[in-house]
């Protein structure tokens, strides 16, 4: 790995903590490295695969967005319904090098014009994980680069930074993906504390599996959302789980059920032979959207009450949603909170939000080549079973 020593390297930059970071070698021991930026603009290649988007991009202090590629796998798992996690890890095998370089080209620039490597190594399906995180420490081996590692959950949060061009730390995070929805105080961009989740299913997660059972496309969201736009969001009355608990935690999976058995009742139907109507399903969506975003909004006010914090910054595929977007807003207007959600291209997963890794370089966080993949499959303890 690319831990040139102070005395070695002729180009040391003065002007950032980076330049002469402290990191460990290929054999953990602490080292002190110095790492040259041409036109001393830092520039990192972001490179994410954690789940089912094949993406990187290449970054710049501010942040700047010099380059970037996201190749969606959606074809490949729509009929199944959700994410095949083998048939996604083969996927990002197929594409990372491309993606890659897509991403250089559109940037401009050569792999040795780049500081350093960063790559989402935690949550997420492990194959996936492991495609891109082995494709970033080749990078390093090969280009003698440092590697960055980036928390997933952590860069949806970042994305509102980019997009904010200004400080929103800060803030309370609500993360709301395929396989999260977790409320976060986020003292900095990289200092975050759990402040509750889903104890059962996560947001995206019962949007995928809702639009299986009504017949609609994957990814779900997407298709619940169009859907509802021509239904009566009162049409049913399904529930709020935990929505007026003092805890900060959400629940899903009887909201979930709740519209398996509006369908159908108990048994194991084939749900592709049920003859729905559309004005059903257009209600039924409609009535378990405005559900889920219920949930959502109000624990996202009560995280602020609870934290003081009057800044509120909304990631993860599910803040891609119209309708809690449209909520939030309101919300914001009325409560007089600093609200900013994710833009449209940034909600679903990118490497652009890898852009956290310019402040973990800037702190010198730099990682062993023995950094590892962590799927993250233990949920954080919900809030009523923590003990601090
Ligand atoms: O953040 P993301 O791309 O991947 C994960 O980290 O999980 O989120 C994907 C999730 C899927 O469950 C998808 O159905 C949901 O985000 N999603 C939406 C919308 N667009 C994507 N959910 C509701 N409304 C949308 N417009
Ligand atoms: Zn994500």
């Amino acid at each position: 790995m690319a831990a040139a020593s102070e005395a070695a390297s002729p180009m040391m930059r003065t002007n950032s903590a980076a330049s002469a970071a402290s990191t460990r070698g290929c054999d953990g021991e602490t080292t002190s490295a110095v790492w040259h930026s041409k036109n001393d603009m830092t520039r990192i290649l972001c490179i994410e695969t954690t789940c089912d988007e094949t993406a990187a991009a290449v970054v710049g202090d501010g942040p700047t967005v010099l380059g970037e590629v996201v190749a969606t796998q959606d074809a490949l798992h729509q009929r199944f319904g959700g994410v095949v996690p083998e048939i996604a890890s083969r996927a990002h095998l197929e594409r990372i090098l491309p993606v890659i370089d897509e991403a250089l080209r559109r940037a401009q620039l050569r792999l040795d014009e780049i500081d350093a490597v960063a790559v989402a190594n935690t949550p997420g399906l492990a194959g996936s994980l492991l495609v891109g995180l082995v494709a970033a420490k080749t990078l390093c081996v090969a280009c003698g680069k440092p590697l960055i590692a980036v928390n997933h959950l952590q860069a949806h949060i970042y994305a509102c930074r980019i997009a904010a061009g200004r400080e929103v730390f800060p803030c309370v995070g609500l993360i709301v993906s395929g396989g999260h929805t977790s409320l976060y105080r986020c003292r900095n961009a990289l200092e975050f504390e759990f402040l509750g989740g889903t104890i059962d299913d996560a947001a995206g997660e019962a949007f995928d599996k809702v639009a299986q059972m009504l017949g609609l496309p994957f990814p779900g969201g997407p298709s619940i959302q169009k859907a509802a736009a021509q239904g009566n969001p009162r049409a049913f009355s399904f529930p709020r789980a935990l929505i007026d608990d003092a805890r900060l935690d959400f629940s899903f999976s009887g909201l979930k059920t709740a519209v398996r058995y509006q369908l159908v009742g108990p048994g194991k139907p084939d749900f592709s032979k049920l003859d729905l109507s559309p004005q059903f399903v257009a209600d039924a969506a409609a009535s378990f959207q405005e559900a889920v975003v219920d949930c959502l909004v109000a624990k996202a006010m009560q995280a602020l009450r609870a934290s003081g914090l009057s800044t509120l910054c909304v990631g993860g595929g599910v803040a891609a949603n119209a309708r809690f977007r449209e909520r939030l807003e309101d919300e914001a207007r009325k409560g007089g909170f600093d609200l900013v959600i994710a833009p449209l291209k940034l909600c679903t997963d990118n490497a652009v939000m890898g852009a956290i890794a310019l402040e973990r370089f800037r702190a010198g966080l730099v990682e062993p080549l023995d950094l590892d993949a962590f799927p993250g499959l233990l949920r954080p303890k919900p809030s009523a079973e923590r003990t601090t």
